[in-house]
């Protein structure tokens, strides 16, 4: 897939639907475990004054959270449209609109569209995309400070779901795939002389890996 057509791929898989859904959460319970777990690891490395590159953010729930405790603002990248404007109600609803852009982007096919933030945030996304490698080697680079995503485990049955998946989704005709990537490649990818990985996090469903300064 490539351009409006990978675009119009993730607006298909992750429509309107996916998007009151994730923000009626949001409002009735707050962030899942795993954001949770991610925020925590962000904030015990100093989130005040920050800015926030967040990709695949959905809805921007980590961005909103992050916003509270204190950083300076957050720019969101979506490959898919469909979330804007529960996202806008939401960041309205926090009292935090104007420190947040939104921006369809791909960084890992157009890096130098961006500039580089202090925090970058990946949740539930390296698994939607097929080029692991870039997106975080990219996703690294805009990393000024720290660096988190989440990733679900390489196991046995996480790939059998996703091959079911993947087949299903063949059958169906949708371009969309998911991928259960190596853990030890992704973690290279992100990686770099200012980013150790200094945080793990390995749960039944999803496992992060957090990066910083080595002094930190
Ligand atoms: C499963 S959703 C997760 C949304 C949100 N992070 C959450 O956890 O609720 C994955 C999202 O990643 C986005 N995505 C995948 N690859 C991306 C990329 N290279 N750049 C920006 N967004 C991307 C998709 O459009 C989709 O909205």
């Amino acid at each position: 897939m490539g351009g409006c057509c990978e675009r119009a791929g993730y607006n298909r898989m992750f429509g309107a639907r996916f998007s009151r859904h994730l923000a009626r959460r949001y409002r009735r319970r707050g962030l899942d475990r795993t954001a949770t777990r991610m925020v925590e690891f962000l904030s015990d490395h100093g989130v005040a004054g920050a800015t926030v590159l967040e990709i695949g953010g959905g809805v921007g729930a980590i961005q909103l959270e992050l916003l509270r405790r204190g950083a300076a603002r957050a720019t969101n990248l979506e490959l898919a449209d469909s979330y804007d404007a529960d996202a806008a109600v939401l960041a309205a609803e926090a009292g935090v609109a104007d420190r947040i852009s939104r921006r369809q982007v791909d960084l890992a096919r157009s890096p130098e569209a961006v500039e580089q933030h202090d925090i970058v945030v990946l949740h539930r996304v390296v698994c939607c995309y097929p080029d692991h490698e870039k997106l975080l080697t990219a996703a690294a680079d805009h990393a000024a400070r720290l660096l988190v995503f989440s990733h679900p485990p390489r196991n046995p049955l996480v790939r059998s779901i996703t091959a079911v998946e993947n087949l299903w989704f063949r059958v169906r005709g949708i371009a969309f795939r998911t991928y259960a990537h190596d853990p030890a490649a992704m973690t290279a990818a992100a990686r770099r002389p200012h980013l150790v990985v200094t945080y793990r996090h390995r749960g039944m469903s999803w496992h992060i890996v957090g990066l910083s300064s080595p002094a930190a």
